[in-house]
């Protein structure tokens, strides 16, 4: 996004005539008019950005809660175009090791695979697959020189009768291996046309240069890679939170090729959080998304001091009591539209994050002027959000809870910091989220199919081509609570839920 002049917006003169009310409105007190369209819903660009260098298929993240973002999600969101920003509620390694799990997830040549060598013992070699933890059974053997001799894999381990044995003795000889120029589409006929899970690649001496694991190789062909969120190297975009002056924590992403981090608070428009920005900005070359804010001289602030994306926010999330706990905060349509304005002036992309209950909420938001919107409690439930399902009342259900949350700040350091207690002992926590649970919704492409083809459908009805133009055409109508009663199903009994409508009980 270039920094831009001001233009005059069909919603601007509704924005203007609430904010001389002094009043602010959120999701629910408005809906978007319908207006001339030669658009069809599945003809639409979903294209955005998350921050100024870090794109997305479809405009949603997920949010970096512990109940809802870790590497399978991470992984999840940007298969299918979006984005997960990692929750640090743990320790900086293992962080990283998630982000690591996300970057590598299509990475079909391995560069620097694990080899044992010839005279290693089957006890040494199983020794070291468990301290690792090695999820896999297959490695090249090479000879003192680096050199390719074979290569042993499960069946090997399985039929080994005396783990004193040498790799160099149970080991198969007879190895397919490719030259250093082979393509993955190569890589992969050969390993059909031979049936090896595993394909060494070697340069002239024999030397190992990397391996193609058929696993990896064939999810990679098998779908269809236009659709995901990938960088220049070809590696799905991942991102992840950060405290406030938290650089080993950053240094350790980035090792991992982070592609973005998240200084993520509850209130970023502070001292801390701005100096934490500056320092990143003038030391690392990396998008940084402050957040929180819900005030448009909050944006001006944090975009001087460099941000490449601002998170906006305060409250509106479904486990949020920050509102009733601090007595601060905007309606969140309203913050949208105030930050946005002020930062399209910087150039500087808005994520709307917190209080999306419906599909119909994310063109909501994004008509107000957001680029991207996160979401928390519309995808907790779903197998890809961390933790296990629970039984209860006949039902499947998975925990959602506040980052601000007693059990979330009890358990870990990042949530004390979030939330600006990380010296307050256990019984002094001030609580501003709560803990709960959310219907087990199954598979994250089903969920987030419903959600992408609602915000398809709103932009068809507002006759906008892409995101720009939804921002640009968007134009609201506020609804009395009649009207909101008229919007959902009424005067009946609902025999049967469609996957995108329930209401939570
Ligand atoms: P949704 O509505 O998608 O909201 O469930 C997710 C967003 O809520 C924020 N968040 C919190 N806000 N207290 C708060 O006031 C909390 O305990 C809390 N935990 C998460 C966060 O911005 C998230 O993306």
């Amino acid at each position: 996004m270039p920094k831009n002049k001001k233009k005059e917006l069909p919603k601007d003169k509704f924005f203007k005539k609430v904010e001389e009310m002094k009043m602010a409105l959120t999701f629910d007190d408005v809906r978007l008019k319908s207006g001339y369209s030669e658009i069809m819903p599945d003809q639409v660009d979903l294209n955005s950005k998350f921050s100024k260098n870090i794109p997305l298929k479809i405009p949603l993240v997920s949010a970096a809660m512990d109940t809802v973002t870790e590497h399978q999600m991470g992984i999840g969101m940007a298969l299918l175009g979006g984005l997960g920003v990692i929750h640090k509620n743990m320790a900086p390694e293992e962080q990283a090791s998630k982000v690591a799990k996300v970057k590598y997830y299509l990475n079909g040549f391995i560069d620097k695979p694990i080899c044992v060598r010839q005279n290693q013992t089957v006890a040494e070699i199983l020794r070291m697959k468990e301290e690792k933890e090695f999820s896999f059974n297959t490695f090249p053997v090479v000879d003192g020189n680096n050199r390719l001799v074979g290569i042993i894999s499960r069946n090997d381990f399985d039929f080994c009768q005396e783990n004193s044995v040498q790799a160099k003795e149970i080991m198969s000889k007879s190895v397919i291996s490719a030259p250093k120029e082979t393509g993955l589409k190569k890589a992969y006929q050969i390993m059909i046309d031979s049936k090896k899970k595993v394909l060494p690649i070697i340069d002239k001496d024999r030397k190992i240069v990397g391996i193609y694991v058929f696993r990896d190789v064939s999810r990679i062909m098998m779908k269809n890679p236009a659709g995901y969120n990938t960088d220049k190297s070809g590696q799905l975009i991942a991102a992840a939170a950060i405290g406030v002056n938290d650089f080993e924590r950053l240094e350790m992403l980035i090792e991992k090729k982070v592609n973005a981090v998240v200084i993520d608070t509850a209130h970023a428009d502070t001292k801390s959080v701005i100096e934490t920005l500056k320092e990143i900005k003038k030391n690392y070359k990396i998008d940084v998304i402050a957040g929180n804010v819900s005030e448009a001289t909050s944006v001006k602030r944090l975009a001087k001091a460099g941000a490449d994306g601002i998170k906006v926010g305060q409250g509106p999330g479904s486990i949020c009591t920050t509102r009733i706990v601090a007595g601060i905060g905007s309606p969140q349509l309203s913050a949208v539209y105030k930050c946005s304005k002020e930062a399209f002036k910087h150039g500087i992309p808005i994520c709307a994050d917190g209080g999306i209950k419906f599909s119909g909420d994310i063109p909501i938001a994004i008509g107000a002027g957001a680029s991207s919107v996160m979401m928390g409690g519309m995808l907790s439930g779903t197998k890809e959000a961390p933790g296990d399902v629970i039984f209860r009342d006949g039902r499947q259900w998975k925990i959602y809870r506040g980052m601000g949350s007693i059990g979330a700040m009890e358990e870990h350091k990042g949530s004390r910091e979030r939330y600006l207690q990380s010296s307050s002992a256990k019984k002094e926590l001030v609580a501003e989220g709560v803990e709960g649970l959310k219907p087990y919704k199954g598979e994250l492409n089903k969920v987030m199919f419903q959600y992408i083809n609602g915000l398809r459908r709103g932009m068809g009805y507002v006759g906008a081509g892409n995101i720009e133009e939804l921002r640009d055409k968007a134009d609201f109508i506020r609804i009395s609570g009649a009207g909101k009663d008229e919007s959902h199903p009424h005067n009946v009994i609902i025999t049967r839920e469609p996957p995108n409508y329930s209401i939570d009980r």
